[in-house]
């Protein structure tokens, strides 16, 4: 076996064909750069999916994950551990949290943040409290209960009797939520800025309508800040600059800048229902991912990071702009951050996944965000001059699209 050739076509023949990966295949990288097995170099405005916000192979956090290699990689949540409670901190000490739970991914934040939901509500109000608003177009992942959630049935569809109680109405819509939101409702999850569903940014004033809501009819708000979280909008979390304070705000991606950990952050009294017994998680609270996701929020959490975070969206922003000038392919460019997408006009309507291709013909890793949205979602730290030099690369790829 130590002789198989490693290829794409293994991948059909191995893997659960739920995952089309394109046809290179990224053995090496460093800052925000990527080289595939022929040395072919990439520039990544991926950030493998809003996760590697320190870019590839940070020395920092290279040093961080050896060093906790040598002392302790797990002992299950029958002991805690340092790294665990370093983190616990730091999360505690710079955001509204006062109590974290940790998990592997951003679906399993929710999941934990949605049971939360259910059982304070059942503990405190009434067993009738149950039901759950929603969003079309939100993400909050796949488990049944997560991707019941979200806003594209065609995710959820397909497996059987879904979780119940789960309404969805139209994001940023005023009169939907006045309407939906009622006695009944234990929960109401969303994101600050929909990522998966086209990088469609909250109206900060639906933000605040959403916490007076709950206010007023004993619901939680929970934030799903999975993509948006540890400094992609340029504030350490999206609800800081919001002017609201969630009840729930869960995290993932970023946190561990590339090592798998999440973590749902809430208040003691909400956390106070989740007593011994009523929810865990093997993995949760690794100390290999705490090490690294405590040395990631150092590196994060400084002003010249999270204001440079804001430069780098006007240089991106200027450079779309000029491109468009020259192409006019876009309608307009939205998202906060350095989670920025452009929205296809007409002419190119549904054709992301054209540029996506174009763009990795020219050695540059971009997203989409479904059919008609492409997605950028770099490194937190890219420079400057790699922003110029994936920009030209993409204004060729542009090129080659618009003639084609
Ligand atoms: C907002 C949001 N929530 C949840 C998730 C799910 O995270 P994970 O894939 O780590 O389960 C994602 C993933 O894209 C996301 O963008």
């Amino acid at each position: 076996m130590s002789d198989t050739q490693i290829t794409r076509p293994l991948f059909d023949q191995l893997m659960v064909p739920n995952y089309a990966p394109l046809n290179m295949i990224p053995v090496r990288g460093e800052g925000s750069r990527v080289w595939d097995q022929e040395e072919n170099e990439y520039l990544d405005l991926t950030g493998g999916i809003a996760v590697n916000a320190l870019g590839h192979a940070h020395p920092e956090l290279v040093n961080a994950l050896t060093e906790q290699a040598q002392k302790l990689w797990h002992v299950s949540n029958i002991y805690t551990n340092e790294p665990a409670l370093q983190l616990a901190q730091k999360l505690v000490d710079h955001t509204f949290a006062e109590k974290v739970f940790f998990a592997n991914s951003g679906a399993e934040a929710n999941e934990a943040a949605l049971k939360l939901a259910r059982r304070f509500a059942q503990d405190n109000y009434s067993k009738d409290k149950t039901e759950i608003i929603a969003f079309y177009q939100g993400f909050h992942g796949r488990t049944f209960f997560t991707v019941t959630a979200g806003g594209q049935k065609s995710y959820s569809d397909g497996f059987g009797p879904k979780p119940a109680d789960i309404t969805h109405i139209e994001y940023n819509d005023f009169s939907a939520l006045e309407a939906a939101v009622s006695d009944k409702t234990c929960a109401v999850i969303l994101e600050p800025l929909q990522g998966e569903g086209g990088v469609l940014p909250i109206c900060k004033k639906f933000a605040i309508a959403v916490r007076a809501l709950c206010n007023k009819h004993n619901a939680l708000m929970i934030f799903d800040e999975v993509q948006t979280g540890m400094g992609r909008t340029g504030n350490l979390f999206a609800y800081m600059g919001l002017d609201i304070t969630p009840d729930i705000v869960t995290s993932a991606k970023a946190l561990g800048a590339g090592f798998p950990i999440s973590a749902m952050l809430t208040t003691t009294k909400l956390a106070s229902c989740l007593t011994v017994g009523t929810h865990g998680t093997t993995f949760g609270g690794n100390p290999l991912a705490c090490a690294v996701a405590s040395k990631a929020f150092d590196l994060i959490n400084t002003p010249e990071m999270l204001d440079g975070v804001k430069q780098k969206e006007v240089l991106f922003r200027e450079l779309l702009a000029e491109i468009n000038e020259q192409f006019s392919i876009f309608e307009e460019v939205r998202g906060a951050g350095l989670l920025l997408g452009a929205v296809l006009n007409e002419q190119y309507k549904d054709r992301a996944k054209d540029f996506f291709l174009a763009s990795a013909d020219q050695g540059l890793l971009v997203l989409v965000a479904g059919a008609n949205v492409i997605r950028f979602a770099p490194a937190l730290n890219i420079t400057d001059a790699e922003i110029k030099q994936a920009m030209a690369k993409f204004k060729t790829a542009v090129q080659q699209v618009v003639e084609s």
